[in-house]
């Protein structure tokens, strides 16, 4: 390295000690999580967006999970916006890449760990555009870049709607038929997977089931889709028995597979 490279190196650290330091304001984030959430290509995202006048802030973090980061950012014309961002150390690639492996979607990339993260995140938006074309409630996606997606707000004001196993539902059939629905029209229609849905990964907003958390969904040509789709089908019928609904499994699994 040159002397200059050097000094070039040392002032862009500094920028981005800067910038780090007006997030850990923004976020309440401690200096730790920062530097794991915003390294130093995920903050160029961010100000591609900014330029881009995708966004025009980052408000406040509406969650800490394994693998990212989730955000609200405001618009310039004040509308709410989340960022999901994916971490890309610490996150753990042996999942995500099971994942991918077997997507035939996926089969080109290289597998740094970089790419997996970025092909995971290309998933999850490829997979909220499939949800977006059937008509299934879920968070519009608006913009992909890296490591990044950003998505439609689902909540009222700057309120994240809750998730179903915080709700006591009023209307639990509704929901439940509008959650097996979504599983039937995902698989027959866009031959998609969600492969992680339960209460977890679902919001109730207006008395609708907004389904969320696309990373892992696989299209039917995985190897592993009919079993995740059996998990989903499980997770889902479990959780409605403190309603009182009851379904079997596995006459459920065959109406989804076939349509019926
Ligand atoms: N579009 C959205 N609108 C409102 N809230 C959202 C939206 N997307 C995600 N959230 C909130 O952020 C949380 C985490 O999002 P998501 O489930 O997609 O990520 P995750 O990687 O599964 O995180 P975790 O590891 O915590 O499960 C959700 O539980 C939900 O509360
Ligand atoms: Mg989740």
């Amino acid at each position: 390295m040159s002397s200059d490279d050097f000094f070039l190196n040392k002032r862009e650290n500094k920028k981005i000690d800067l910038k780090l330091q007006k997030l850990a304001e923004i976020t309440g984030f401690d200096r730790k999580t920062l530097d794991e959430v915003f390294d130093r290509s995920t903050l160029h995202s961010i100000e591609k967006l900014i330029s881009d006048r995708v966004i025009d802030s980052l408000e406040f973090p509406i969650s800490t999970g394994k693998e990212g980061n989730v955000f609200l950012a405001t618009t310039p014309q004040d509308t709410p916006l989340v960022l999901k961002i994916y971490r890309t150390s610490n996150s753990t690639f042996k999942h995500m890449a099971d994942y991918i492996i077997g997507d035939p979607r996926f089969q080109s990339i290289h597998k740094s760990k970089r790419d997996i993260v970025y092909a995971w995140t290309s998933k999850e938006y490829k997979n909220l555009q499939k949800l977006e074309t059937i008509g299934i409630p879920a968070p519009r996606p608006i913009k992909k870049i890296d490591n990044i997606l950003v998505m439609e707000f689902i909540g009222d004001k700057n309120q994240p709607a809750p998730l179903l196993k915080d709700v006591e539902l009023k209307n639990p059939k509704t929901i439940y038929k509008q959650i097996i629905k979504a599983i039937r029209k995902m698989y027959q229609e866009e031959n998609l997977v969600h492969s992680d849905l339960s209460q977890y990964n679902i919001l109730i907003h207006k008395n609708k089931a907004y389904i969320i958390d696309l990373g892992q969904g696989v299209l039917k040509g995985h190897p592993l889709s009919n079993e995740y789709l059996k998990r989903d089908i499980h997770r889902i019928v479990s959780y409605f028995k403190k309603y009182d609904i009851t379904e079997n499994e596995e006459t459920l699994y065959n109406k989804i597979i076939t349509g019926k």
